[in-house]
């Protein structure tokens, strides 16, 4: 299970996976922007036999990152991949000088949820009916975690 920085070769594959795993997907221009942009960190889950099998974008703004997008491959979710992919955000932030990690997380996904308060995210706050939904909206869970406190 190895972790490397994505190159814009990968976007493709990340945009495979955000399909099927995201309720609205980024497209693949959001993914090449970020491959290309100076201020973003792509990283990539992959097997030599399997190839891209995850993906983690976060963004440099002054002193502090945020996680914009992190997906998994259905059929390889539950196996830590995301918790590896997670790291090397944390590690590069931390790298960085970031002070704080941020992020936003629909309400309901209880697997994204645990992942990041597993790493120690904590809740600041709630943005009522932020996500369109199924059926109608939904509330984004606004997290953040405090690097000083890690390091
Ligand atoms: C969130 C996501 C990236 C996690 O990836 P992953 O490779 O499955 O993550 P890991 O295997 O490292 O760990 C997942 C953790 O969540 C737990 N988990 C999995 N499904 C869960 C669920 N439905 N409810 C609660 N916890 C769950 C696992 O048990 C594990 O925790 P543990 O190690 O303490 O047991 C993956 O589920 C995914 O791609 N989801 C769809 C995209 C998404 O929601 N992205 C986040 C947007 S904010």
């Amino acid at each position: 299970m190895s972790i490397r920085t994505a190159l814009p070769t990968d976007a493709m594959h990340m945009v495979e996976i955000e399909r099927a795993v995201a309720t609205s997907p980024w497209s693949l221009a959001q993914f090449l922007s970020s491959c290309h942009s100076a201020s973003e960190d792509c990283w990539v889950s992959y097997e030599e036999h399997t190839g891209v099998v995850g993906f983690a974008i976060s963004q440099r703004i002054v002193d502090e990152t945020t996680l914009l997008n992190v997906g998994v491959a259905p059929d390889q979710q539950g196996l830590g991949r995301g918790g590896l992919l997670l790291a090397a955000v944390l590690d590069k932030a931390r790298a960085d000088g970031s002070q704080r990690c941020l992020l936003e997380v629909r309400a309901s996904n209880s697997a994204a949820r645990h992942l990041y308060e597993r790493a120690g995210f904590v809740q600041d706050g709630v943005r009522k009916a932020y996500y369109p939904a199924v059926a109608g909206r939904e509330d984004a869970i606004l997290m953040s975690l405090d690097m000083k406190l890690w390091n």
